[in-house]
Order: C-alpha cells, then structure tokens, then sequence
C-alpha cells in the first residue's frame, strides 16, 4: 500500500480526484487533510467516506504542530497539495488569507515533509497542483500563442500571484535539495462538486433559478476548459511518470469566450438569453489563457479523454439533479453541520 497525503480533497478537484484515484486503484491509502473552508464540503466524498482506504483530517496546512504530527503519525509517500483559497474575486477582496494558505501553507507541507523523508526521498514524491494564472494574460489575435512551460511567470491577481510564491517554494525546494517536487499547471477545470462562485456552476444555478447572469466586462474573455477527471488523471500520470523538478502544463485545447459557454447553457436549459447581464468588468481581468500541453502529451503519453460538448451537458445534468447540494452550500447548511461534527 503506498500512502498519499491529499490536501484540499473535500474540495471541487481534491474529492473528484480521491473518488477517481479509489475507483482506478487498489493499492493506495488516501489521508485528506482538509480544514473545510467554505469550499470544503465532507458531501461531496459521500461515495467513499466508509471505503477503508480513506482517512479524514480536518486541519489547516499552515498549522505547523498538526502537519508535524501527520508526517510523524502516517507513513506518508507522497504529498498532492490541492489545498488553496481559490476564487480571484475573493482574493481581489480580500488577499491575505491567499498569500497565508496558498504560499506559507505550502511551505509548511515542503518542510516536514522534508523533515519526515531526511535524505531517503529517491522514491517519495511532493505534487503541488497550480494553475496556468501564473503565467498571466495571452493576446487574443494570435491563437498560435500559448502558454508553455517556459512562459514567464507573471501573475496579475492576488490569487494567480500566490500560487505563483507558491510555485516558486517548491522549485526551489528541487533547486536546492534536489528534493522530489513535481508541478503541474492546469487551465479551467469544470464538472460536479464544483462550489457555485465559479463561472460554469454559478450560471447554471442561477439560470435554473431565472436570476440574472453576471458576465463581466464584455463576456469576450476566453477561458481553456478542461474536464475534472481528464484534470485527475494527469496529476495521477504527472505522479507516477513525471520527471522530479519538472513542471507540466495540462489543458484541453479547448479555447472558449465566456458569453459563448453562458450561451451554450442558456440554450441547453432552454432559458432565454435576457437573462444575460454585462456587470462591471473584474479588476486587473485578464484576458485569454491557453494552454500547449505538447510536453505532458509527448512525455507522459496523457491525452484527455473527454469532449466538451458532451461533458458539458453532463456537468449541467449533474447540477440539474443535485440541486440539493447546491441549496445546501449556499445556505451554509454544511458550515452548520461542520461546525457542528468537527469543532
Ligand atoms: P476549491 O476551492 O474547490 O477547494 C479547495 C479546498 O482546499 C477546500 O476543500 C478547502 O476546504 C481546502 N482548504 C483551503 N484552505 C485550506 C487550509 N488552509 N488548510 C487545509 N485545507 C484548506 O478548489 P479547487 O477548484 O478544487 O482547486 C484545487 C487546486 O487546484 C487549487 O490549488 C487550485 O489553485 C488548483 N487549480 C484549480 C483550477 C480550477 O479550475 N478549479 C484550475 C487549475 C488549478
Ligand atoms: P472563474 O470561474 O472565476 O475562473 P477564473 O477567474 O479562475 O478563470 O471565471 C471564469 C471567467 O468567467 C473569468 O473570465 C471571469 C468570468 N466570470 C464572469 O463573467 N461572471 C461571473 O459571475 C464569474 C464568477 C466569472
């Protein structure tokens, strides 16, 4: 059995990946240590709560005495460190809890778990997953452009800002020790168990509910949209098959303007496109992200496997049938219930 630490996985990746990594094998131990933000629901791993290769921790990563005692108390291999403060609203209102958990939080996760490993870490493994926001804002008149690997960092918002300190950590932790980092840059991900502040869930929810549709600026934003699973299974062949030090960037080639998905959903729900409302534009909004995936794709032979068209019907067939869990997240019933079962 070999022992992975997931943090963040009550979250909209985190519990996709463990229900999926549970699902495809039969020799792994997933500990999820989660402090159940906002965005952390237990509901969404009801599926695999009881499975006995699935343990639960509700903490913070940036708690050094608790992380410590995970390490010493878990004969822990490898480390997928989806644990993060997520939303770029949020961070434009609020940054400092980005800066804390996604930079110091990751940092934390980096020492003991070098502290744990010593020098023995040949087969151990630390996956920090980021996203492509590091690398800032693409034209928009030239689609051969896109981000590579090589791509300067240049994060605008407070959010792409902290995951970037945050990538930078974990180089560094190669860098200097030659420590076992892995980190791959994903582009946006959509499907179930998604919180509904994101784009794709927060139109469906509010279409379905005939509540107005904020798109920012003039909706010609393009977003690279990559199914949730197709998202699991590269960190899982980033994990097994990556080269240590590297960086993997992982996208669909799947290059679409917002006020064309918030279309697509519209129709697909036959609601009317007066729904649709233009709202101040986001500060500092940045334009295009577009990812080449060629070095995942030559190197590690991983392709997604899902079409959006049809994944997106799915998604919104998801949300049309689990409109419980929407109502419940968003009237705070599972904050009661957490603060309820775990303080
Ligand atoms: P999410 O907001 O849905 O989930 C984040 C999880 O982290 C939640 O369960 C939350 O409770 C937990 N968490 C937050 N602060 C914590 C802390 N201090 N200690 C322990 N747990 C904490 O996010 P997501 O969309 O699932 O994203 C997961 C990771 O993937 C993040 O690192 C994010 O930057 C990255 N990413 C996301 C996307 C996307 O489209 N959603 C794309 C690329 C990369
Ligand atoms: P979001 O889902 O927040 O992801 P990210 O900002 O990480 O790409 O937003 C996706 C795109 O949709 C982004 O260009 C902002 C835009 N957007 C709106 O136009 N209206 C909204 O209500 C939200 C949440 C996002």
């Amino acid at each position: 059995m070999k022992n992975i630490l997931i943090t963040g996985g009550s979250g909209f990746i985190g519990s996709n990946f463990i229900e999926y990594i549970l699902k495809i094998t039969n020799d792994v131990k997933i500990i999820n240590f989660d402090n159940l933000t906002y965005a952390g629901n237990p509901e969404n791993l009801k599926n695999i709560e009881n499975d006995a290769r699935y343990k639960f921790i509700k903490g913070d990563i940036c708690d050094e005495e608790l992380v410590s005692k995970i390490f010493s108390e878990n004969n822990i291999d490898s480390v997928i460190n989806f644990a993060a403060e997520t939303h770029v609203d949020r961070s434009i209102h609020d940054p400092n809890i980005f800066i804390k958990t996604n930079v110091l939080g990751t940092g934390v996760l980096l020492s003991n778990a070098k502290r744990t490993w010593g020098d023995n870490f040949s087969d151990k493994r630390f996956l920090q997953v980021s996203t492509d926001e590091v690398y800032g804002t693409l034209p928009e008149d030239d689609k051969s452009i896109k981000f590579t690997e090589n791509t300067p960092l240049q994060p605008h918002s407070p959010y792409s800002a902290s995951k970037t300190g945050a990538d930078c950590v974990v180089q560094s932790y190669f860098d200097t020790y030659k420590f076992p980092t892995l980190i791959t840059r994903c582009s946006n991900n959509y499907g179930p168990y998604q919180f509904p502040e994101k784009l794709i869930p927060l139109i469906i929810n509010n279409a379905l509910n005939d509540k107005d549709l904020p798109i920012y600026g003039d909706g010609k934003q393009i977003r690279d949209w990559l199914f949730v699973e197709d998202h699991c299974d590269a960190i899982w062949t980033v994990l097994n098959k990556g080269k240590i030090g590297e960086v993997y960037n992982v996208g669909g080639d799947n290059e679409i303007m917002n006020i064309d998905i918030v279309k697509h959903i519209l129709d697909h729900l036959k609601k009317p496109h007066s729904l649709i409302t233009y709202v101040k534009d986001r500060l500092g909004h940045d334009r295009r992200y577009a990812i080449d995936a060629a070095k995942i794709k030559n190197e590690l032979e991983w392709t997604p496997k899902y079409k959006f068209e049809d994944k997106i019907k799915d998604t919104i067939d998801w949300y049309l049938s689990n409109s419980e869990w929407i109502n419940n997240v968003i009237s705070g019933e599972y904050q009661n219930w957490i603060d309820k079962n775990y303080k």
